[in-house]
């Protein structure tokens, strides 16, 4: 049983600085599993400012020292991405001398009510704005925790991983009638437009992100046909904006890169542009010397798995809803 700790000794953080952000790195990789690893630059990305997104850490000290947090967003004005009324807890830990004493409950509790007050009428652990994970990732005795304080598993998750040293397209790859190229600058617009009618939720709002980030737009490729854009996919370099330790890639071989999301128009679904698509990501990212790279955040196993992905990491979406 845990009890130990006083909920009054929780406290909450709005302006988070760069102490307080390599103090979280620290916490997570006490945490958290060597393979789950993140660096402070990581944490710093996830904790930048966002439109329409509020945030509050709430931490717990034992002795001066950081014991605990939780890291809550609310996100508003953006309808298409949390349909549902979703608040996220996108980080919540405990240094492991400082578990099982009630620690993690009470910043749980703390980060609940914040998110209740902001209008928020269900929680989800990750998979927010700027993720650390899609939900907890399996295996972890945190899921006894999460249980224990209301959660239910609604999906799972899955990261898929290849070596693309030895990369060549599949038999499912066909000509299309269109071409894949990566995105300028100049195709800012399109882009949003895009993404705007075919993915109005998460991707268009990603996208944005990504802009008001200075993210690279080149890492964006595009399928273009004889109506314009109908097709895009984000890829993640070492050096691109989104840090590559998003997708914990260590067991894979270096360098590291990333793919996804990927989307093609509705209508053009079924008729090998999708295939078309991911070929010429993948083609990109093994010409620019990539080996290891993770497909994030997927349900479609099978898909990947024409393409040489084999399942690498899976995550326990979770959720609550608030009173
Ligand atoms: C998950 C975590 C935050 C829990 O913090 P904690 O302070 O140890 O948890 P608490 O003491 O508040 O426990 C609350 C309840 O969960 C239960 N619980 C906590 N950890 C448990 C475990 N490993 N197995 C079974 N039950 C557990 C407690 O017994 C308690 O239940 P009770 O009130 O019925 O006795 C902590 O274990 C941790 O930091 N884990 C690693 C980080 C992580 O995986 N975070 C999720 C990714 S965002």
């Amino acid at each position: 049983m845990s009890a130990a700790f006083d909920s009054a000794e929780i406290r909450s953080v709005d302006a988070i600085d760069t102490r307080m952000t390599d103090a979280l790195a620290d916490l997570w990789n006490r945490a958290l599993p060597a393979d789950l690893a993140v660096t402070a630059a990581f944490v710093r990305y996830n904790v930048r400012p966002s439109a329409g997104v509020q945030r509050r850490l709430f931490v717990g000290e034992a002795g001066g020292v950081l014991a605990g947090a939780a890291l809550a967003t609310a996100l508003y004005g953006e309808p298409a991405v949390n349909a549902h009324g979703e608040g996220w807890i996108d980080l919540v830990a405990v240094a492991p001398v400082h578990q099982r004493q009630g620690i993690g409950r009470a910043l749980l509790a703390a980060a609940e009510a914040w998110l209740a007050a902001q209008g928020c009428t269900q929680v989800c652990i990750g998979a927010g704005p700027r993720p650390f994970a899609p939900g907890l990732p399996d295996p972890n005795d945190a899921v006894h925790f999460f249980a224990a304080c209301g959660y239910e598993s609604f999906e799972t998750a899955w990261d898929m991983a290849a070596n693309l040293a030895g990369y060549t397209p599949p038999d499912t790859v066909r000509e299309i009638a269109g071409v894949v190229r990566p995105a300028t600058p100049r195709h800012v617009d399109d882009l949003l437009a895009f993404l705007h009618r075919e993915f109005p939720g998460r991707w268009h709002y990603e996208a944005q992100m990504f802009i008001a980030d200075a993210g690279r737009l080149s890492d964006y490729m595009l399928l273009w046909t004889e109506r314009g854009i109908d097709g895009c996919c984000l890829l993640t370099f070492p050096d691109s904006v989104r840090p590559i330790d998003r997708y914990y890639p260590y067991q894979l071989p270096k360098p590291w890169g990333q793919l996804g999301s990927i989307g093609i128009s509705a209508d053009r679904r079924g008729q090998g542009y999708g295939a078309a698509l991911l070929d010429a990501g993948l083609r990109r990212l093994h010409d620019n010397g990539i080996n290891g790279c993770v497909i994030d955040w997927t349900n479609r196993v099978d898909f990947y798995a024409r393409f040489g992905f084999e399942r690498y990491r899976s995550y326990s979406m979770l959720a609550r809803p608030l009173p």
